[in-house]
């Protein structure tokens, strides 16, 4: 296992996920597929919007995470906030990033909706190598990301 096939994970994604609408289900299976097919990725999980400018810690793959962030805290916070990708090659470089294992280089944070528009939460992948993750990262999570939480309420 070295880098992750965007092909194959959304093959497995699909065929795990199909017909599955709740939150924690989905969530729960993309972030163990994720998590295990790219050796880059040392912390892989979701965090998810569980009142009013406030993510909660949801389904996540590695040692244990922060349990809440605030949409004004860190590089999750800021994803949410803007409805923006957050690609961090440097963690010691971004203002405020809350480092909840300091092995963490650098970061790959996705705001996560449904068809609607509604934000769910956010996708956040941490790597103990700096400048780990690329614009193709980016790309294919968050067009993998809207097909498989499209359903949810
Ligand atoms: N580094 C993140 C916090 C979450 S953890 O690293 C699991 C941030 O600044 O948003």
């Amino acid at each position: 296992m070295t880098k992750i096939n965007y092909k194959d994970l959304r093959a497995a994604i699909l065929s795990l996920t199909s017909n599955e609408t709740d939150e924690i289900a989905l969530m729960a299976t993309f972030v163990c597929e994720l998590h295990h097919s790219d050796a880059r990725f040392d912390w892989t999980g979701f965090y998810r919007v569980t009142e009013p400018e406030l993510l909660k810690i949801g389904p996540y793959q590695g040692g244990h995470g922060c349990l809440v962030i605030p949409f004004n805290r860190g590089v999750c916070g800021a994803a949410a906030r803007k409805r923006e990708t957050q690609l961090v090659a440097d963690v010691d470089m971004f203002e405020g990033h809350i480092a909840c294992a300091s092995s963490t280089r650098s970061e790959l944070v996705i705001p996560v909706q449904n068809k609607a528009g509604r934000l769910l939460g956010v996708l956040d992948i941490d790597s103990d190598q700096p400048d780990a993750f690329t614009q193709e990262d980016a790309d294919n999570l968050s067009d993998l990301l809207s097909e498989v939480f499209a359903l949810v309420r």
